[in-house]
């Protein structure tokens, strides 16, 4: 084809939770988490991130509304569709791009589960799904299954049968013409890291705009005030914007006529990256450890956090190339169309661990970013202990973080 991410500890979560890894979200089902330590590495530290993923779940719940009316279209297309085709043609293909761990995951799709279900007649009625998880192929695998197979009951209960698919979201996925729902949530604002020259690792990406390198120290999030305009605007459009567009030129072409895809991912401005009183924490950490003696400067210089905070103009610009994107000689961003698109304003906040939960998140997320710069494990340590330090300064444990979500709904129309 051419184209230019054990022990269980079961939980019924019909009440409020408590402590690590389980959610503060009212299912009528029990579902499971994994909260066992395995091997492995991944785009995140996927242990600490299963953990603490419910600090950051209000990007689910605050859509949620969006994913209930997806639902109820998805019902009405196999009512119409349901009649012409051959029963065992009709296993409805559902797919959760960036599943991580899997758990945010699987609350979210027993709400998807249970909306689709309420807007079909009977028992008789109900799709037959298949759900495909899929998660970076550098991520935990074994993780996600543990969570998975966890859940056996509630995959029998509803008809549905999984699998796990471990493949960059940058690449084709499906069968041309195959998923009849798609959702992400808290992905795409990683951006394509295989989008490099050969040879080349993703510290090369600070010289984007900035040849000499001069800035690199200033910054290690692209949307950081202290990132120069022009490596920002550089970003925007070698990088963001045209990763995004390729990814939805693929989903385009995977989707079924009709069909949806529903993607969440992180805005601007998130407080974990652009503080109002200027560098982000993990910058001020860094530059902070240079000072004192612990940490090299050419470890800041190379690192890098390849995530973009998105914009509904960037999405919206997004759509736009996208449309011109080339895959096999055809155009099929062409026949998306983007029916919603929003900012939507949250909190990271954990209000049983208050400060070390919030940390401990925002550590899972970039620990390995610091990692391929390859500092020694003292440096790491300085830089987790001093960025630790600046969370109690700069953040209010009872406020929380605030935080932006981008949402947004897209089709792929009728032939
Ligand atoms: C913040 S987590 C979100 C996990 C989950 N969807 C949630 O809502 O909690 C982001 C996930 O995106 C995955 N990811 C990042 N880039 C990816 C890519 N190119 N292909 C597939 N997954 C990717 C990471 O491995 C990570 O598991």
């Amino acid at each position: 084809m051419m184209i230019s991410a054990c022990l269980v500890n079961p939980v019924r979560l019909t009440v409020t939770v408590r402590r690590a890894g389980l959610l503060r979200t009212a299912v009528n089902h029990t579902l499971v988490r994994t909260t066992t330590s395995t091997s492995g590495s991944s785009t995140m530290e996927i242990d600490s991130y299963a953990m603490f993923s419910r600090n950051q779940y209000d990007a689910h719940r605050l859509t949620r509304d969006m994913l209930e009316v997806s639902m109820e279209r998805l019902a009405s297309r196999c009512k119409l569709e349901g009649d012409a085709e051959p029963k065992q043609n009709q296993r409805r293909l559902l797919a959760d791009l960036g599943s991580a761990d899997g758990s945010s995951s699987l609350v979210t799709l027993d709400f998807a589960v249970r909306c689709l279900q309420s807007n079909c007649d009977t028992i008789d009625g109900y799709p037959l799904l298949n759900i495909t998880f899929e998660e970076h192929p550098a991520s935990d695998e074994n993780k996600l299954k543990s969570t998975l197979e966890s859940n056996k009951e509630w995959f029998e209960r509803n008809g549905i049968t999984w699998n796990v698919l471990m493949k960059s979201f940058y690449e084709p996925l499906f069968d041309r013409n195959s998923v009849d729902f798609l959702m992400s949530y808290i992905c795409l604002h990683w951006l394509d890291t295989t989008d490099l020259p050969e040879g080349e690792s993703i510290s090369h990406w600070k010289t984007l705009g900035d040849e000499n390198r001069t800035e690199a120290c200033d910054w290690v999030h692209i949307n950081e005030a202290t990132a120069p305009l022009r490596v920002q605007e550089a970003w925007r459009s070698k990088l963001a914007i045209n990763h995004l567009a390729k990814f939805l030129a693929l989903r385009a072409r995977e989707l079924k006529p009709g069909a949806e895809m529903l993607l969440v991912m992180v805005g601007h401005p998130h407080e974990f990256v652009t503080l109002k009183d200027g560098t982000g924490p993990l910058t001020r950490a860094m530059k902070r450890c240079i000072e004192k003696g612990k940490l090299r400067s050419e470890i800041l210089d190379k690192t890098v956090v390849p995530y973009f905070l998105r914009t509904v103009d960037d999405v919206r610009a997004a759509v736009i190339v996208a449309e011109t994107f080339e895959i096999d000689n055809e155009t099929p961003g062409a026949k998306l169309e983007l029916i919603d698109c929003r900012s939507i304003a949250a909190v990271t906040k954990d209000d049983d661990n208050g400060m070390d939960g919030i940390f401990d998140l925002f550590w899972s997320i970039h620990v390995h970013c610091i990692q391929a710069a390859s500092p020694t494990e003292v440096e790491l340590e300085s830089i987790k202990a001093e960025s630790r330090q600046i969370f109690d300064e700069v953040y209010d444990s009872n406020e929380g973080v605030p935080s932006t979500f981008v949402a947004c709904t897209l089709r792929r129309r009728q032939e």
